[in-house]
């Protein structure tokens, strides 16, 4: 799909299809129609009470006018800050239009509209086109949806789009590596994703393997990595900025391309989608890969751990005491807490690079998902105003974070344990905190950190607003959108 800015009369435009957006209540985007078609688009819109409503798409077809649709998404009261309900609109009537085979389509998103705003249709528009259809032989084509040929958005700038390209691009490359499965891509795999993709962004990649990891101490990912034939990987990416640095920051994913619980294994239903427990390491290299690109006056390390966690005769054992990469020890109550296992390593080795800021994801705790929901991530840190920013950064993108609390002392207590420095889960309740808790042993002292809960928001099983089933790429956009704020602070 195209996305170009235009400043054309819509009147006399001759494409597909149009969008309006309609605030709720409030038809005068109307008005940029001419008056037969707007009476029979408002008279329609009355027939089927379409008022407006977010996520309300109203279609007429207009065979009078010089367009052949008109499409209506509905913005709902659009008083909040946020640009989503523009990319949710966009995005049903991109994927409409897909299924009515217009082509060329004029969004129309008014004179009001900012920079913001059509950035979010660029990227409603991308993300909603996005498919995973590449092990599938023929589709049919009566049912098959065709890709959209050009986007005009009316009075967008083009800078503004190339932008919203930018995120949605990068979003959509994470979702593409989360929805390979576990044969496609392994350890090894991932790795060489991320090679692949450092050299042709021109940006650093160190890939350590298990032999390097050994030398290391990196115990955590080896003992959660030894259960499988797939030797693990840690992955580390730099881009350097052309000028000074102003500072260093990082971004580090939990990257297990398949989770099947270990020894503890998981019953079939819940090891199900567990190819998606890469989704935080697959994040890091699409940010990464947007970073080489956005390219910011910062310093910036991504930095992923790599394992299948397996049960098999060389598999870690509930029971066990494991050194970590910084020295604490580890207890091991239940191999399927193996994330903050590999992610201990990980923000341990991040750490030494003095970052000042350091970001994780995560598909970390199904307590998470049962706390706040398909839609929600949750967020935990160690920094108010770092934890403020990326809220502020995620109300403009749509991703939606909520705050968990890390200063209960008495929930600490139950990762404590008896023959070793930490144990490596605190049970049922409160767990999202409890492995925040655990991840925070690990962070070194003085970085600002945030860890982000993506379990429940990786992949979704239902189509809704610019999703699919399937792989989300949550988290990508606001790492980017925090960044670039951070960039100007
Ligand atoms: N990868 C899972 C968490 C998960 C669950 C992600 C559901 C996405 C959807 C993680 O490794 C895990 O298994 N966590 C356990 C921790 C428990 C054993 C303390 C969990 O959440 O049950
Ligand atoms: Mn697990
Ligand atoms: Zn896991």
């Amino acid at each position: 799909m195209r996305i170009v800015a235009t400043d054309r009369d819509p009147s006399l435009w001759s494409g597909d299809a149009m969008v309006l957006f309609i605030i709720e209540g409030k038809m005068d985007p109307l008005d940029q129609l001419g008056e037969e078609i707007a009476t029979l688009v408002k008279q329609k819109a009355s027939r089927l009470g379409f008022t407006g409503k977010e996520d309300g798409l109203l279609v007429v077809d207009t065979p009078g006018g010089t367009v052949g649709s008109v499409y209506l998404a509905g913005l709902g009261s659009a008083d909040g800050a946020t640009p989503d309900p523009w990319r949710r609109g966009i995005a049903l009537a991109v994927r409409q239009a897909g299924k009515d085979r217009n082509k060329r389509i004029m969004a129309l998103p008014g004179g009001a509209a900012t920079p913001e705003v059509h950035s979010a249709l660029a990227e409603g528009a991308l993300l909603s086109e996005y498919s995973f259809e590449r092990y599938k032989s023929g589709p049919d084509p009566s049912e098959k949806p065709e890709p959209i040929e050009e986007l005009l958005v009316h009075g967008g700038d083009e800078r503004s789009l190339a932008r919203g390209s930018l995120n949605a691009i990068a979003q959509n490359f994470a979702r593409d590596l989360v929805n390979e499965p576990g044969n496609v891509i392994n350890p090894a795999g991932l790795a060489e994703r991320a090679s692949a993709t450092a050299r042709e962004c021109g940006i650093e990649c160190n890939i350590f393997e298990e032999e390097k990891m050994r030398e290391m101490g990196m115990n955590g990912i080896l003992s959660v990595g030894a259960g499988s034939h797939n030797t693990p990987r840690l992955i580390h990416l730099v881009y350097h900025p052309v000028g000074p640095s102003r500072e260093r920051i990082a971004f580090v994913g939990k990257g297990l391309t398949f989770d099947s619980g270990g020894l503890n294994i998981k019953p079939g239903d819940s090891m199900r989608s567990m190819k998606g427990d890469k989704t935080g390491a697959c994040n890091v290299i699409a940010i990464m890969k947007a970073v080489s690109e956005l390219k910011p006056d910062l310093e910036v390390h991504g930095f992923a751990g790599v394992a299948e966690n397996m049960p098999g005769g060389g598999a870690y054992r509930p029971d066990d005491i494991i050194r970590m990469f910084n020295g604490k020890t580890v207890e091991v109550d239940n191999t399927d807490a193996e994330g903050r296992i590999v992610l201990g390593d990980v923000l341990a080795y991040a750490s030494r690079q003095e970052p000042a800021v350091m970001i994780d994801m995560a598909t970390l705790t199904g307590a998470c998902a049962v706390a706040l929901g398909p839609y929600t991530a949750g967020i935990f840190g160690n920094d108010a105003a770092l934890a403020a920013s990326f809220r502020d950064a995620s109300g403009r993108t749509g991703e939606r974070v909520w705050e968990l609390p890390m200063d209960d002392e008495r929930l600490k207590k139950k990762i404590r344990s008896e023959v070793a420095d930490v144990v490596n889960s605190g049970g049922r309740y409160g767990g999202a905190i409890t492995a925040a808790m655990f991840l925070r042993e690990f962070v070194g002292e003085g970085i600002k950190w945030l860890h982000v809960d993506i379990a429940g928001v990786d992949s979704s099983d239902e189509e809704y607003g610019y999703y699919r089933k399937g792989a989300t790429g949550f988290g990508v956009r606001t790492c980017l959108e925090w960044m670039e704020k951070y960039d100007k602070h």
